[in-house]
């Protein structure tokens, strides 16, 4: 089907990413993504774990694209995209078994960050793992030049926006009854952190 939106990136990242969530989503469950993109993410990873059912979300404008990518998949296990803004206070998912979001940290601000780990917690059953893929620093330090490089690039466009402290993010899961399970590394500097809800 023509028209659909293509990110390049997701085509490069989504073979290794797969490789994690095969392990990190190991057992038969729902899996809620946040700021699905495109929906090339959503569809190729449901269609390669078939033990899953995945519930993409995005903001309002994001869902006719990732509708298209749906629509073409045809795959039962695929859901119809929800209207998901991380700022909203009560998020339309529970008991989920596992959560995804893909390049979406350092793009939102800070705030809509913890919003986002608020959000996810409350949609996550005991036990379920929240996988978040990104550049992430170390210390206040970025893992590469391209990383930093990148980050400038990020805050010359959005000031609120940028690469966020894993040491935050430990902080912020805590807050959020949720502590790490798994920092996997990743190809072209990048992580998966993987958190797990109490
Ligand atoms: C860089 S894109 C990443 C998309 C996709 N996950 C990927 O890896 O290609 C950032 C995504 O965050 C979404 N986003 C931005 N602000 C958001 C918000 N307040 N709530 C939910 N999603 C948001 C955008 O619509 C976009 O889909």
């Amino acid at each position: 089907m023509s028209n659909k939106p293509f990110a390049e990136s997701c085509e490069q990242n989504k073979q290794p990413i797969l490789q994690v969530l095969k392990k990190a989503f190991s057992e038969p469950g729902k899996v809620l993504e946040v700021g699905s993109g495109t929906g090339q993410h959503a569809v190729f990873f449901a269609q390669q774990m078939e033990h899953l059912q995945w519930f993409p979300t995005d903001i309002e404008e994001a869902l006719p694209g990732i509708q298209l990518w749906i629509k073409e998949a045809g795959n039962e296990r695929i859901k119809a995209p929800v209207v998901l803004d991380v700022n909203i206070e009560i998020w339309p998912f529970r008991n989920m078994d596992y959560a995804y979001t893909a390049n979406t940290v350092h793009i939102v601000s800070w705030s809509e960050v913890k919003s986002m780990f608020r959000g996810v917690s409350q949609a996550l059953k005991s036990g379920g793992i929240f996988c978040q893929y990104g550049p992430i620093n170390y210390n206040g330090q970025y893992t590469s030049p391209s990383n930093e490089h990148f980050d400038q690039w990020l805050k010359n466009r959005d000031p609120d926006s940028g690469i966020r402290d894993f040491e935050d993010l430990v902080l912020l899961a805590k807050e959020n009854n949720m502590i790490l399970y798994t920092d996997f590394e990743m190809p072209a500097n990048n992580h998966i952190l993987a958190w797990q809800k109490r």
